[in-house]
């Protein structure tokens, strides 16, 4: 495995590969787990080459304090990619300065009304810091094909409409959420969750789960009251958002349509952390 911390070292590797060589593209912010893994594993079968990117993008946090709190965890990073023991696998870790070419910056896209609804509209300028990294990024690294986190899933449909503007020949692969055996959803922040916590942070994967199973037979108003119940009961939850949208467009639905694809969406502080996750319910 090779680490590269610059941008004109990247771009020398690079230059270097022959033109038949495809290159598989795993952006992080770091704090790395075995979801992160999951596409790296993905990318290593698909590809020749692997750049994992590992960069706390400053442009798209609204809040400095997040920003500043959010797990940096080099070394340890680099030692878990080196389990998979790979040499077909770059990490890249530039400094902002560097890639940003000076004073991280971002820029204003248009993604449409799905940069409008959930993070969009919870994370003040949220998606025009992704584009922006990931504009840098992908030009840089030019990959054949980039993977990204359902997870994520408002990014994932962002990410495809940024690789569309761009116009590079870039597939954007969609994967599967990774959660532990308890059903909380493997995130970097998981690390600023206590024990204790972390049993708590559990209630955003039941709840999913319930209404998963509930909502051909439930009204989705009444499941919703039931499953806002559920965060209120316990005072160190704040839910900032449930949403009930279509998996394409993620336009909000107050009714269940099960010839329609859809997922339901939660954003929720615990203690001062900040889970997301969502599943599809048909
Ligand atoms: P980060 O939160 O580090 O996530 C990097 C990638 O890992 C994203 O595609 C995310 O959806 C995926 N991921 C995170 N947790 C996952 C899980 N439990 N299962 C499967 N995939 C998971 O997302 C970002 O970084 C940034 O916004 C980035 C795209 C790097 C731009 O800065």
């Amino acid at each position: 495995m090779r680490v590269i911390t610059s941008k004109n070292e990247l771009i020398v590797w690079r230059q270097g590969l022959l033109h038949q060589s495809s290159v598989g593209f795993v952006p992080t912010m770091g704090a790395l787990h075995a979801g992160h893994l999951s596409l790296v594993s993905q990318a290593l079968l698909d590809n020749d080459f692997v750049v994992s990117s590992i960069f706390v993008n400053p442009t798209q946090f609204d809040n400095s304090e997040d920003l500043a709190i959010y797990p940096r965890t080099l070394e340890a990073d680099i030692a878990l990619l080196e389990t998979i023991l790979h040499d077909r696998i770059i990490v890249f870790a530039p400094t902002a300065e560097d890639l940003y070419n000076g004073q991280p910056k971002s820029k204003s896209w248009d993604f449409g009304a799905i940069a409008n609804v959930m993070e969009g509209e919870f994370r003040s300028g949220h998606f025009d810091g992704v584009g922006t990294v990931l504009q840098l990024l992908f030009e840089l690294v030019n990959p054949t094909n980039s993977y990204f986190g359902e997870k994520d899933y408002q990014q994932l449909l962002i990410v495809k409409s940024l690789a569309d503007q761009l116009g590079q020949s870039n597939e954007i692969i969609g994967r599967p959420i990774f959660r532990e055996d308890s059903g909380l959803a493997m995130s970097s922040r998981n690390q600023r969750l206590s024990e204790v916590q972390k049993l708590q942070a559990t209630l955003i994967y039941r709840v999913m789960n319930y209404i998963k199973d509930h909502i051909s037979s439930v009204p989705w108003k009444d499941l919703k009251q039931w499953a806002e119940n559920q965060f209120q009961e316990d005072k160190d939850w704040r839910l900032e958002y449930l949403t009930l949208a279509d998996a394409q467009t993620l336009e909000t639905r107050d009714v269940y349509a099960e010839n329609l694809q859809q997922r339901v969406f939660i954003a929720a502080h615990l203690g001062s952390v900040r889970l997301i996750d969502n599943m599809a319910v048909n």
